[in-house]
């Protein structure tokens, strides 16, 4: 049994996606033991919540600095046996302690093809804003390992989607959501859950 927890900071679509594939069986053989936000006021907790899914939430302001706001999230997971952690609109940038701990199996979903709009600044609707400016016809989302940097851990799974003509950066992003990213982050957890993807060390 793949056990994960899922890091969120907002909407929870993509864990919605998670605990609908769950429950369809479209994802096997996983528990998600935790929802974590550093947002305690994220719709994300309340989808976990209706779920009977563990949920734990930490203000980052609580904290002097990200190593100890970090060590807080660690002793939090230390209390559960996890396999894998999912970032699933998580909009905190982990430490190296962090990464560290977890080396190899931390997955994030990130709203563009990688490595086109990603890094630094480039979340939510500024990577959808970055590609209707640049022009793209062609954009979509990677799910990929979660390494010491910002989105350039190594690419597990790219769906493409097509950007379409009047495109507002709400629409592109909720076109990716659904055509992309709530297929592909399934699919590879339940890759990981199944074998057929492994965790790196
Ligand atoms: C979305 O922009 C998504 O593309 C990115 O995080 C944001 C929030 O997603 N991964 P969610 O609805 O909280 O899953």
């Amino acid at each position: 049994m793949l056990k994960i927890a899922v890091l969120v900071s907002g909407g929870g679509t993509n864990l919605q996606a998670i605990i609908d594939a769950i429950d369809s069986g479209k994802i096997t053989n996983t528990k998600i033991e935790l929802v974590f936000s550093n947002n305690k006021k994220a719709y994300a907790l309340e989808r976990a919540m209706q779920h009977g899914i563990p949920t734990v939430s930490l203000s980052r302001k609580d904290y002097d600095s990200v190593e100890s706001y970090d060590s807080a999230m660690l002793s939090e997971f230390g209390k559960h046996d996890l396999n894998l952690i999912v970032l699933a609109g998580f909009l905190h940038n982990l430490s190296v302690e962090f990464t560290e701990e977890y080396k190899g199996r931390i997955i994030n979903i990130h709203p563009s093809l990688i490595p086109s709009f990603c890094g630094k600044g480039f979340y939510g609707l500024h990577v959808h804003e970055a590609a209707l400016s640049k022009g793209v016809k062609v954009t979509g989302a990677t799910v990929h390992f979660v390494d010491a940097g910002i989105d350039t851990g190594r690419i597990i799974k790219q769906k493409a989607v097509y950007v379409e003509d009047g495109d507002t950066p709400e629409a592109l992003q909720r076109r990716v959501m659904e055509n992309a990213e709530w297929i592909i982050l399934p699919e590879a957890i339940n890759d990981i859950a199944n074998g057929r993807i492994k965790l790196g060390e």
